[in-house]
């Protein structure tokens, strides 16, 4: 690098840094350190894949909803959930990588995606405890990533947002309505609420000592809050939706401790988060085999779509 590239460099850096300090958003256009745009890429493809693969556990109960209301409502929440895989494979592409590179990383296993989709839904309780406690989770999650200092995420993030709170209450109203029911609609809740409560604590990323990425994230304002933080807001949110369920949350350590203002709760099982997260979880084969199979029966689309405008081009 000659001294004039340097000095345009530190130029350079110094507007980026100028505009993370005055809480602007970095736009595509803008200069950028490549450990940002890095970090975003990975932040917003695990997010993508997240929202896509995260339509099959509740795919899984569309059919077997028990009316049509129930049914409407699964689909157009599953439906919603593809779009927010849109707008954040769109997010990224800003950052100049293309989705069909995504997709690959994706179903080759290269890129992560939440912990918390490796799990089965078993009843049709599971549909309103996710809408609860999973887009509860990802609300507490999402919210802070509204002000995220990359433009076109925080952009996409909004909207994803307001989707995600129907989400949240389609699920605590159709466990409401379970709870009204007979006595084995109530147990089924519960059973429900005990499977699910450790995974969603879980979808907040490791605790903050052995979370190094954090710190910088922070830094960059790409981050808000460290996940202890985020997980101790979800936390004390819950319990009082818990509470007026009529349900137990399953930790025998969680009580409110009015000297930190917050609930004390039990540490998940941090070798189960790292087993799920690397491929180990119940349903992680099941889950990318079913994407690689989507993958390539949609091919012929793509196909099609790309010839459709190729002769677009030739004919306008
Ligand atoms: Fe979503
Ligand atoms: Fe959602």
């Amino acid at each position: 690098m000659t001294t004039t590239e340097r000095r345009g460099e530190t130029e350079l850096s110094a507007g980026f840094e100028e505009i993370v300090a005055a809480d602007q958003r970095v736009e595509p256009r803008d200069w950028m350190p490549d450990a940002y745009r890095a970090t975003l890429v990975r932040q917003i493809a695990q997010h993508a894949h997240s929202e896509i693969i995260g339509m099959q556990p509740e795919g899984n109960w569309i059919l077997r909803a028990p009316s049509l209301r129930r049914k409407a409502i699964l689909l157009a929440k599953v439906q919603d959930e593809a779009g927010h895989g849109l707008y954040l494979y769109a997010a990224a592409e800003t950052l100049g990588v293309d989705r069909e590179e995504l997709t690959e990383k994706l179903i080759e296993s290269r890129q992560k995606y939440s912990s918390i989709f490796n799990y089965p839904t078993l009843t049709y309780a599971d549909i309103g405890v996710i809408g609860w406690l999973v887009d509860g989770a990802a609300i507490c999650n999402q919210v802070p990533l509204c002000r995220c200092s990359y433009g076109p995420y925080a952009r996409a993030m909004i909207r994803i947002c307001k989707e995600e709170s129907f989400h949240q209450r389609q699920g605590y109203e159709l466990l409401m309505t379970m709870m009204r029911g007979t006595d084995a609609q109530k147990a089924m809740v519960q059973e429900a609420t005990n499977r699910w409560w450790w995974p969603s604590l879980m979808m907040f990323g490791p605790p903050d000592a052995d979370s190094p990425n954090t710190r910088q994230s922070m830094a960059w304002g790409i981050k808000r809050h460290t996940n202890d933080e985020l997980r101790q807001r979800f936390v004390d949110m819950t319990v009082p939706q818990a509470e007026a369920l009529g349900v137990t949350l399953p930790d025998p350590e969680l009580r409110w401790n009015a000297e930190r203002d917050a609930h004390d709760y039990g540490e998940p099982d941090w070798v189960e988060f790292k087993s799920v997260i690397s491929g180990g979880g119940p349903c992680n084969t099941q889950r990318l085999a079913r994407r690689r199979r989507a993958h390539e029966s949609g091919a012929w689309v793509r196909e099609a779509a790309a010839a459709y405008a190729a002769k677009q081009e030739v004919h306008p």
